[in-house]
């Protein structure tokens, strides 16, 4: 197992590798001691692996209870984090007792937010099962559900007490759902680790999954030390949701995060070299890999309609928004720009 700190206040461990939700109340006790563990999952991955979470707890002398809600981003919304909160309350969960999320980076977001609300905040554990949830939305504390507006615009911060990531998960992964977490991971190569990415480029990833993660994780511990409440250097991380999270909303929610982001990468990485902002030829090079592991570079809505959807997300401050733009591979930085001049950034990148 491999284990990296994460040095926020109060600070946090990463725990990785196979085999680790067997035995994860016995891992937990030393960051959370036994309790009330309300386990927040969803309805493909709970009758995976929440009994062997449950039975696990249960033997290290947690009282486990469960909700679960169907699977899927068309739950990250307000009923359902009224339904966790409800629940919460009727299992009388108190401000020593603690939830867990159980699932991937929609259950994260969900249980991590009504871990923000119930009580004004209480203890969570994030368990990620998919490789989204484990390179990324696992570690950091950014919770939130979606509003009919756009994407994630009501949360909150709070950072688990602990996250434990069991690769065994990824093996009950649909292949879309792996991609999608594989567009995440590009997305870090590209943003700092030229070795990373080039791991990815090949379609066929050299190296354990453990590997990946923990590098990705790594990555982004050191970014959220530094700025936990995303006032800049972690706006680097949204590498390719600008337009991601415009497609996501375009689509109804109907085209998957991961996905959404790799399109949005291919369109930002174009339009960086385009209009004369890269050091190197890139966006060949990014295409390439995103479509080998089986990930779109394109989009089928107009410039216009992702500006517009673009212009209600929260990266939006004022009348200027913030952009990420890929220099090199394993280098990026924030481009602040009047909201005017993003329908012509994403005119230059965009590929039917
Ligand atoms: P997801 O949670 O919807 O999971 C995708 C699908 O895979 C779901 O149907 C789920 O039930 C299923 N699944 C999960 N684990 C499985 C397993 N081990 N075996 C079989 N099926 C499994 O989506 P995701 O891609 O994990 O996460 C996307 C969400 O994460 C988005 O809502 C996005 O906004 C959010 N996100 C948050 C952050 C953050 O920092 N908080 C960062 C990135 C993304
Ligand atoms: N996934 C972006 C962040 O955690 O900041």
């Amino acid at each position: 197992m491999r284990t990296i700190p994460v040095k926020t206040n109060p600070p946090y461990a990463v725990m990785i590798g196979p085999g680790l939700l067997g035995n994860c109340g016995e891992r937990l006790k030393a960051a959370v001691p036994p309790c009330r563990m309300a386990v927040v999952t969803d309805s493909t991955v709970g009758p995976l692996y929440l009994g062997a979470v449950r039975e696990s707890l249960t033997a290290a002398g947690y009282a486990v209870s469960a909700y679960t809600f169907p699977a899927g981003e068309g739950s990250k919304h307000f009923e359902t984090l009224s339904g966790i909160l409800e629940f919460l309350a009727e299992e009388r969960l108190t401000r020593t007792d603690c939830l867990t999320a159980l699932g991937g980076g929609v259950v994260g977001d969900m249980a991590g937010f009504a871990a923000a609300c119930y009580l004004r905040g209480i203890r969570y554990v994030q368990m990620p099962t998919t490789l989204l949830a484990a390179v990324d939305s696992s570690v950091g504390g950014k919770t939130a559900i979606d509003l009919k507006a756009g994407k994630n615009l009501a949360g909150a911060f709070l950072q688990p007490a602990a996250v434990l990531c069991d690769t065994d998960c990824l093996g009950t992964l649909p292949r879309p759902v792996f991609a999608g977490g594989a567009a995440e991971a590009i997305k870090t190569g590209v943003l700092c680790d030229e070795a990373l990415f080039a791991l990815f480029e090949d379609g066929a990833l050299k190296a354990g999954p453990a590997e990946v993660i923990a590098r990705c994780v790594a990555y982004k511990a050191g970014v959220v030390e530094r700025d936990e409440k995303e006032q800049g250097e972690r706006k680097l991380l949204n590498l390719g949701h600008t337009v991601g999270h415009a497609i996501e909303k375009c689509s109804g929610y109907a085209i998957a995060h991961g996905h959404a982001v790799a399109a949005g990468l291919a369109v930002i990485a174009r339009a960086a070299e385009a209009l004369g902002w890269t050091e190197e030829p890139l966006a060949g090079r990014i295409c390439a890999c995103l479509h080998k592991n089986a990930l779109p570079i394109s989009t089928e809505y107009s410039p216009e309609l992702l500006a517009e959807a673009a212009l209600a997300d929260k990266k939006r401050a004022g009348e200027n928004i913030t952009v990420v733009l890929p220099r090199k591979i394993g280098r990026c930085e924030l481009k602040t720009m009047p909201v005017a001049e993003l329908l012509p950034v994403i005119r230059a990148g965009w590929e039917a």
